[in-house]
């Protein structure tokens, strides 16, 4: 008898499994399971753009947002990332009846510093006419150390360089030194935004003069408007990155990268190297348009996850800034060969899908381009499939460049890829592999055989057969 296999049941149990299996359905799964984490689908948060999700060392995911009003600063938190999605939303602060922070309050983010929870967000005045885009850098601190249940009030303004438009800043810590970063427009560079890192005095001052490490000049950065806004970084294989984002609020919003020799001086602009394309864009075949404004965080396992906005449908009536539905999203990040991030495309809406690697060669991977399946070293994009249940432990597997497909197998052993019809030749059940830490895909209608590796191809094969046993990463 088969035990059909949630996905995050299957990775928990089969990573426990002390033996090999010798043949389908003798599954032994040795002790208890380790507590399940929910599998999490996108998008994740509705209408929270600007997204900033970590996972902070009293075990919950922390998670702020701009809000489609602008009016508030709002705080949930979940022990587990798809928990998030309807997870209870505390208002922390909301703008003030007048004065400087009393209109838009955009891009908040939580940071502890020196032992004090405190939001850093950007606030502009409710006079109306262009006012209310005089946009600058504020914080509200906590009183106690709960921040969803303690008292917060107005910090103070962040003190910038220059008194001119500022928003999205962050906080990172690097060998030892926390340096703030934000986007500002700077006198004399005819941009709307620009982006900076100094290291900081406190909570509110900078130790030093900023370095300016982008300016938007490359086509992809000025659709629009000139921007450059929205940094975040990542300490990964001996280098920082640094993400940002580019161009309007709309489908052309995309991501940018910088990178930089973690051992260098990262205050020398000219210590980094700026990516000369985008890393991140709108993806028509999994509709997200204007992807951006991310943040890092880590799943339940500690794998790295991309968090970002992204809107379901391209065309926008009115400004974009005032559309409500960028909608908080999140994604496994994959790592090229020389250790620079590949965030492939926006994987579109639905559970977070997942690459499958035959265990018997592992530098390989089941691929779709087009309605073409291989087994092969294939883009990142091409070899990611959502499993989508269509019964108990059954599941359909979808390509999510082709969300209105599936895999479907044929009595001759062929594998094939058509529309998601409910035909049972589309239906595998989800179970423990023929080898420790495996999964296979058994075929519901052709009993004993499996999705096998077979070379570049992927086949019908027999189940006890170690080219059934993939790998889910
Ligand atoms: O979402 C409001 C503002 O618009 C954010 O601060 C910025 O990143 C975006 O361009």
């Amino acid at each position: 008898m088969n035990f059909p296999l949630s996905r995050r049941s299957f990775a928990t149990a089969a990573s426990l499994l002390p033996i090999a299996c010798s043949a389908p359905g003798k599954t032994v799964l040795g002790g208890s399971k380790a507590p399940e984490a929910p599998v999490a689908s996108n998008p994740l948060i509705r209408q929270r753009a600007d997204t900033q999700i970590f996972r902070h060392d009293d075990g919950w995911y922390y998670a702020m947002g701009s809000v489609p009003e602008y009016d508030r600063l709002a705080l949930r938190r979940s022990k587990t990332l798809a928990g998030l999605a309807d997870a209870e939303e505390r208002v922390l602060w909301r703008h003030e009846p007048s004065g400087p922070m009393s209109g838009f309050l955009w891009a908040p983010e939580l940071h502890y510093v020196d032992g004090r929870w405190i939001v850093y967000f950007a606030a502009g005045p409710s006079g109306g006419g262009e006012d209310v885009f005089r946009i600058r850098t504020f914080a509200v601190v906590c009183d106690g150390r709960d921040p969803m249940t303690g008292n917060w009030s107005v910090l103070g303004e962040f003190k910038a360089p220059w008194d001119s438009f500022n928003l999205d800043s962050t906080i990172f810590t690097h060998r030892g030194v926390r340096y703030f970063s934000w986007a500002q427009r700077e006198p004399g560079i005819e941009t709307n935004s620009n982006v900076y890192i100094a290291p900081m005095k406190d909570a509110l001052t900078l130790a030093s003069a900023p370095a300016r490490l982008t300016v938007p000049t490359l086509d992809w950065e000025i659709q629009g408007f000139k921007v450059n806004e929205g940094s975040a970084f990542l300490n990964r294989n001996g280098r920082l990155f640094m993400t940002y984002s580019a161009s309007a609020t709309d489908a052309r919003y995309c991501m940018g990268l910088l990178s930089v020799d973690e051992t260098a001086n990262i205050m020398d602009p000219r210590a980094w190297t700026k990516a000369p394309e985008p890393v991140f864009t709108t993806c028509k075949e999994t509709s997200v348009y204007g992807p951006g404004h991310n943040s890092f965080t880590v799943d339940e396992e500690g794998r790295d996850i991309l968090v970002y906005h992204g809107r379901d449908y391209e065309a926008i009536e009115g400004d974009p800034l005032f559309n409500p539905d960028r909608h908080t999203r999140i994604q496994r990040i994959y790592y090229h060969a020389n250790g620079v991030p590949d965030f492939g495309v926006p994987v579109g809406n639905g559970a977070l899908p997942e690459r499958f690697i035959p265990a018997v060669h592992r530098t390989v991977r089941m691929a779709c381009d087009g309605t073409n399946l291989s087994v092969s070293d294939a883009p990142l994009a091409q070899t990611q499939f959502r499993s989508i249940e269509a019964g108990e432990g059954v599941v359909q597997l979808s390509p999510i460049l082709k969300p209105d497909h599936c895999l479907v197998a044929a009595a001759d052993g062929s594998v094939t890829l058509a529309p998601r019809a409910t035909a049972e030749a589309s239906h595998f059940r989800r179970e423990a592999g023929p080898a420790s830490g495996t999964v296979r895909f058994a075929s519901v209608p052709f009993e004993g055989r499996a999705l096998a590796y077979a070379s570049d191809r992927l086949v019908l094969g027999d189940s006890y057969d170690a080219s059934v046993a993939w790998l889910a990463d």
